[in-house]
C-alpha cells in the first residue's frame, strides 16, 4: 500500500458503523443560462456505503460526470445536500472543501487530466505533494503506484510518449497514491483492454473492501459489472435506483 501520509490536522469526523461514505440529496444543477441552459441534475438522490464498490451506469449525458463531480466538491450544486466522509461539504467554505478533497478523496478523471508538462513520476506524486509530503518520499510512493498499475520504470517518461491505456492507468495511481478514503472513478477501464481492465477493477476492488473506504465507479463498461457490490441507475438527471448487484445484475443480463 502507499506510504502512510504526513498530515496536519487531518482526523476526519469519525464515522460510526454503518454511516454512509457518500449521502447527497435534492441535487439539482443547471449548466449556463436562459434558453442555452441544460439541467444536468434534477434532483439527484444517491448514497455509497463505506466497504463497497458502487457503480453508476446510465446513457450519455444523463448527469453522470456532474454527480460526481458535485460529490468530489470541485463543482457546487443550485441545491440539494453533499455530505461525504460525515463532512457536509455545502455548509464548507471553498478552501476547506479544496482541504478535505486534497486529502481524502482520489479522482480518476474522465479525460485523465495528466499535466503534460510533468513526467509519470511527478506526475501520480502530485496529491502527496498537496499534502505537504516531501518530494522523495512522493516520488518513492509514486513509483511504487506506478509499479502497481504496470507501469514500472516508466516515471521518467511523460504523458505524451504513452498510449492512451498507459495514460489513464497513470491516472489511477494519482488517484491511489495518497491512500484516499474515497475514490471516485469516471471510466476508469475505458482505454484499457480486457487484462488491464481486470487488473485495475481488482485493485479498485481490494481498496473498496477495507471497511474504511468506498470505490465509486462510473462506467459503460459490462466488463466491470462484475466488480460491484451495488449498481446505481442514472437516467436524465436522476438517480432512479440503487440494489445490490447480486439483484440488480441478473435482471440486466436478462435486458441484454
Ligand atoms: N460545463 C458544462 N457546460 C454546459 N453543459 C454541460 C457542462 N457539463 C455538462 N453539461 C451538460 O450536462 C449534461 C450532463 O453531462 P454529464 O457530463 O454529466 O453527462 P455524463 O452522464 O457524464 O455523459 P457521458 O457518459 O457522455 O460522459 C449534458 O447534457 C451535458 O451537455
Ligand atoms: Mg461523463
Amino acid at each position: 500500500m502507499p506510504v502512510p501520509m504526513p498530515m496536519k490536522n487531518s482526523q476526519l469526523p469519525s464515522l460510526n458503523a454503518g454511516e454512509l461514505a457518500v449521502h447527497v440529496t435534492g441535487i439539482t444543477k443547471a449548466f449556463g443560462k436562459g434558453n442555452a441552459s441544460t439541467l444536468a441534475l434534477k434532483g439527484a438522490d444517491f448514497e455509497a456505503q463505506l466497504g463497497e464498490l458502487q457503480l453508476i451506469i446510465g446513457p450519455s449525458g444523463c448527469g453522470k460526470t456532474t454527480l460526481l463531480s458535485v460529490i468530489a466538491g470541485t463543482l457546487v450544486p443550485d441545491a440539494g445536500d453533499v455530505r461525504v466522509l460525515g463532512e457536509m461539504l455545502t455548509e464548507l467554505g471553498k478552501g476547506e472543501v479544496t482541504d478535505f478533497r486534497r486529502r481524502f478523496i482520489g479522482f480518476i478523471f474522465q479525460q485523465f487530466n495528466l499535466i503534460p508538462t510533468l513526467n509519470l513520476t511527478e506526475n501520480a506524486s502530485v496529491p502527496l505533494l498537496l499534502n505537504g509530503a516531501g518530494r522523495r518520499k512522493a516520488e518513492k510512493a509514486a513509483d511504487e503506484m506506478l509499479e502497481r498499475v504496470g507501469l514500472a520504470g516508466r516515471g521518467k517518461h511523460y504523458p505524451r510518449q504513452l498510449s492512451g491505456g498507459q495514460q489513464q492507468r497513470v491516472a489511477i495511481a494519482r488517484a491511489l497514491v495518497h491512500d484516499p478514503r474515497l475514490i471516485i472513478c469516471d471510466e476508469p477501464t475505458s482505454a484499457l483492454d480486457r487484462e488491464t481492465g481486470h487488473q485495475v477493477m481488482e485493485l479498485l476492488q481490494g481498496v473498496a473492501r477495507q471497511a474504511d473506504r468506498s470505490v465509486i465507479v462510473v462506467t459503460h463498461d459490462p466488463r466491470v459489472y462484475e466488480f460491484a457490490d451495488r449498481i446505481a441507475a442514472m437516467e436524465d438527471g436522476r438517480v432512479l435506483g440503487n440494489r445490490p448487484a447480486a439483484e440488480a445484475l441478473p435482471e440486466m443480463a436478462a435486458h441484454h
